[in-house]
């Protein structure tokens, strides 16, 4: 919630003070989702498959610029899913397509929307013409990617919260953003992506809980979406952690809405927690607010914020949901504890974040799950920790997110895959990365390092041609052979880009 203090607020303000005394044209503002009837899936569409698309429309999304249109064209398609338990769902996904798109790159946005409300969804808040807390806060969490808006790659923006809005319940997160990309390769007839682009998923802070589980998902679920990287900025790795930090701090309604989130999606949960809430009905009042922040709720009828409230004072019982429903937390909130070598996701990962992050502490959670990736689902990961910055200041990494994105699509598009991107923002690769399993698809639960390298280039020899339609990069640890080519086709691409004339989003 404090990044709208510390990060672009002239957006915010100048959104509103250009309404209060702009001409408005006739053009009738977007739907709130809970009233959109687009979101609805018709007819029969559980038998559909994970990333059908039944149903799209075009739309007008908003710039960045106070009150003005983007010229960006906008898509939203709605997308068979599924739920934590596996039943199937139904959410909605914005596709942004710059001006000057770059058709053969997605870039997969998970806006870090921390909602129990479907309505401060990314799909309504990105509309041109949408009000109220959900359309500042999504624009400000797109600004995090100023850099990719206007020549950039095809933005995908899913409710990866679902059709219940299920804030905290990680799996559900990433089975629903997998779901996006596919729904997105789906779309190309109208949307024009290239069937052959490759995609990369940001997250940051509750965004990055979201790409991490998608991640974790990758492998069983969506083994065959071309992702080639994900970038994770302060990923929370677990959400009782995060909730005993928050807790009576002035992020304490980031709690309320975790625990709202979790019980639109777990009814047993849901019927305890509402039973237990303690008889006092202005404390209630205050407890629900969350639930229709977006909808038509102002903060202002909130009364006394939820920010610095304990939130076990809300129950009789205080916060003995925590222990009561500590398996159903750890399993849909612990990140890293179920990784195995099937895990293994394909790509590489860049996770920044500041050691003196107060919501994520302590740090050696951070640590301790970067060692899982490397070890236990031998994946490559840059790691970078901002010294002395906390979870909103740690914003400071983007620059190092917007470099790895660019290198890391190059490195792929010029066949450079081997290249280690960690030295190039001074990320720590840690202790020499792991050779990943040959054939991705580990059973043996042991690397195959120190196998018989058969049919593989050997290190030091350029590697020409896949041997066997392998993704290039992730055989190999770097031998720093590529650095120089990275850097060339790096300054051309930069040159190409400032040609650009410059038009907002
Ligand atoms: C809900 O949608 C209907 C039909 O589109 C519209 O008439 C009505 O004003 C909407 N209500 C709200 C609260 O937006
Ligand atoms: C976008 O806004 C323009 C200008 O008001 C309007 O003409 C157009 O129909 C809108 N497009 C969509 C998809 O709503
Ligand atoms: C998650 O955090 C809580 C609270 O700090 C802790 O009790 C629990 O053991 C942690 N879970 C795991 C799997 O590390
Ligand atoms: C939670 O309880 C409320 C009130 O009974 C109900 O309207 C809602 O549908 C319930 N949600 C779930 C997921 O059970
Ligand atoms: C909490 O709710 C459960 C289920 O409704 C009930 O059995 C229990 O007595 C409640 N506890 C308190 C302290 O109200
Ligand atoms: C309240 O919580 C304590 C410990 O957290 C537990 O021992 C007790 O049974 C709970 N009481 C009720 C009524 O739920």
């Amino acid at each position: 919630m404090r990044f709208l203090s510390t990060f672009l607020p002239l957006l915010v303000f100048g959104v509103q003070t250009v309404l209060a005394g702009a001409k408005l044209p006739k053009v009738v503002p977007p739907q709130l989702p809970s009233n959109d009837s687009f979101y609805k899936p018709k007819g029969d569409w559980q038998k559909s498959k994970p990333g059908d698309i039944l149903d799209s429309r075009e739309v007008n999304i908003s710039s960045l610029l106070p009150y003005a249109r983007s010229k960006a064209k906008g898509f939203q398609l709605l997308y068979r899913t599924r739920d934590v338990h596996g039943n199937p769902d139904a959410t909605v996904t914005t596709i942004i397509v710059p001006k000057f798109a770059n058709y053969n790159r997605v870039l997969s946005v998970q806006n870090a929307y921390d909602s129990a409300d479907v309505n401060c969804g990314p799909s309504y808040g990105l509309q041109w013409l949408a009000s109220g807390f959900g359309a500042s806060w999504n624009k400000l969490n797109l600004a995090f990617l100023m850099n990719f808006l206007q020549a950039g790659p095809i933005m995908n923006i899913p409710d990866y919260e679902g059709s219940n809005a299920a804030f905290t319940v990680g799996p559900q997160s990433g089975y629903q953003t997998l779901d996006s990309i596919r729904a997105v390769f789906n779309s190309a007839k109208f949307t024009n992506v290239n069937p052959d682009a490759k995609v990369i998923m940001f997250g940051y802070s509750g965004g990055a809980f979201a790409t991490e589980w998608a991640t974790e998902k990758k492998a069983e679920y969506a083994k065959d979406l071309p992702i080639i990287g994900a970038v994770m900025g302060a990923p929370p790795p677990n959400v009782t952690s995060t909730y005993l930090n928050a807790d009576g701090s002035d992020m304490a309604e980031l709690n309320v809405a975790a625990l709202l989130g979790v019980m639109n999606a777990y009814p047993e949960i849901n019927a305890t927690l509402r039973a237990n809430l303690t008889d006092d009905a202005e404390q209630q009042r205050r407890f629900f607010f969350p639930l229709h922040k977006c909808g038509g709720g102002e903060c202002s009828q909130l009364g006394t914020p939820l920010a610095g409230s304990n939130v076990g004072d809300f129950f009789k019982n205080g916060s003995f949901f925590l222990e009561k429903y500590s398996e159903t937390l750890k399993e849909i909130g612990v990140m890293g504890q179920n990784l195995t070598p099937k895990s293994y996701p394909g790509y590489p990962l860049f996770i920044f974040n500041g050691d003196k992050d107060e919501l994520t502490y302590p740090i050696d959670d951070t640590i301790q799950l970067v060692k899982d990736w490397r070890k236990k689902a031998f994946t490559r990961v840059c790691h970078l920790t901002l010294e002395g910055l906390d979870h909103t200041t740690a914003l400071r990494g983007l620059p190092y997110a917007w470099s790895w994105i660019n290198k890391r699509f190059l490195a792929v598009e010029h066949g450079l895959g081997l290249v280690n991107l960690c030295k190039f923002i001074g990320a720590d690769p840690d202790d020499g990365w792991p050779r990943p399993p040959k054939d991705g698809n580990p059973d043996d639960g042991k690397p195959d390092e120190g196998e018989p390298d058969e049919g593989e280039p050997d290190e030091g020899e350029p590697d020409e041609g896949e041997p066997d339609g392998r993704e290039p990069d992730e055989d190999e640890p770097d031998n720093g052979e590529h650095e120089d080519d990275l850097i060339i086709a790096e300054s051309e691409m930069d040159e190409a880009e400032t040609m650009r004339p410059l038009h907002d989003l």
